[in-house]
């Protein structure tokens, strides 16, 4: 199995030949055989068992932090992106293993990278190194997260000085909603939902409800262990409500934390009539989302 997984590794990354064998003497890590980094302190680096998809600004550091407070979890610190850019993808699977965390055999690895979901040829990559990857998905109402998406980028202009265009502009074109607006289109969930079912069955895959996981995160949480056969660990008191933030912090082993600030970001005002035409938009690629996935959310469909 492992080696077979290796033999699609080489073919499907294209990189160049590995030798038979590594030159003595060996580094600290070097590759093995079953696609993981030893370590001589017992840790490896291994390629993640758990991937967190996406979607952007659904609440993907929030489930990663959860998901950190279980002890057989080791999640990478940074978006690795190895996917979804052709120049980290080249690199191959070894500068992928070096980016994963250090983990004791019996721990799974996790990495996220949000772009991942949006991007049509990651699926197939994925598939082709490990087809049993779980793969995680975190979701809110789409035309929250569109202005979500507006609001980071509007921020990250600001900060450059650069001109911002404002939202309303980008949403609408001529009176109709502008699907050439990436944004809007990063929140159409059945259209790349569809991408990933043509190479994972939907058993592989878990939708967080973004929403939810923000409003009360046990509950949601408690069905992401389940999912990925987790013995059970995380607990209410993992969890404690920031009065001041208006959100959840989280309490691990008595360390006490909350996400960074720019996570609770007030979003910009949208006239009302072209928010309308949002919900009113949405309406129909939402139902197409839940058609797939067997499952409805709370999203909006008014004002
Ligand atoms: C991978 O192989 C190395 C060396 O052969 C071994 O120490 C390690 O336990 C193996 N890891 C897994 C996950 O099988
Ligand atoms: C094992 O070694 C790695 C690499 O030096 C280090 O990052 C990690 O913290 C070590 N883990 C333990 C448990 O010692
Ligand atoms: C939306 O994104 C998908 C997937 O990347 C792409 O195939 C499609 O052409 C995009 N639609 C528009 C209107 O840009
Ligand atoms: C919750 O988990 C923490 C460790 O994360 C543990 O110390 C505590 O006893 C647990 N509480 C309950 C009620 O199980
Ligand atoms: C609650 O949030 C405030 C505002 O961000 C922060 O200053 C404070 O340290 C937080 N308190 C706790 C106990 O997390």
């Amino acid at each position: 199995m492992a080696a077979v997984l290796l033999g699609l590794l080489l073919f499907a990354m294209q990189s160049p030949p590995v030798p038979s064998r590594p030159p003595p003497p060996p580094p600290a890590s070097s590759p093995t055989d079953n696609g993981t980094v030893g370590h001589p302190n017992g840790t490896l680096q291994q390629f993640p068992h758990i991937i967190i998809i996406g979607v952007r600004k659904g609440g993907t550091r929030a489930l990663i932090e959860m998901l950190s407070l279980h002890s057989s979890v080791a999640a990478a610190q940074n978006e690795v992106h190895f996917f979804d850019w052709e120049t980290h993808f080249q690199r191959g699977l070894p500068w992928y293993l070096s980016q994963m965390p250090y983990a004791f055999p019996d721990q799974r690895t996790v990495e996220k990278t949000p772009a991942y979901f949006t991007s049509s040829k990651v699926p197939k990559r994925i598939h082709q190194v490990s087809p049993d990857t779980k793969l995680l998905l975190i979701l809110r109402d789409p035309t929250e997260r569109v202005l979500s998406d507006y609001t980071q980028v509007f921020y990250n202009r600001l900060q450059k000085h650069k001109h911002y265009q404002p939202v309303e502009s980008l949403l609408v074109k001529d009176g109709a909603i502008n699907l050439g607006y990436k944004a809007l289109n990063r929140s159409l969930y059945y259209l790349h939902m569809q991408n990933w079912l043509q190479y994972f069955p939907l058993e592989n895959l878990h939708v967080v409800d973004g929403d939810e996981l923000i409003r009360d995160p046990f509950p949601e949480m408690k069905k992401v262990e389940r999912f990925l056969e987790l013995e059970p660990q995380i607990n209410a008191s993992n969890f404690y409500f920031n009065k001041t933030k208006g959100f959840y912090c989280l309490r691990d082993h008595g360390r006490e934390r909350c996400l960074h600030d720019t996570k609770g970001r007030a979003h910009p005002h949208v006239a009302p009539d072209i928010l309308q035409k949002l919900y009113q938009f949405f309406q129909e690629p939402n139902r197409k989302f839940f058609e797939m996935v067997g499952r409805t959310f709370n999203w909006k469909m008014n004002i």
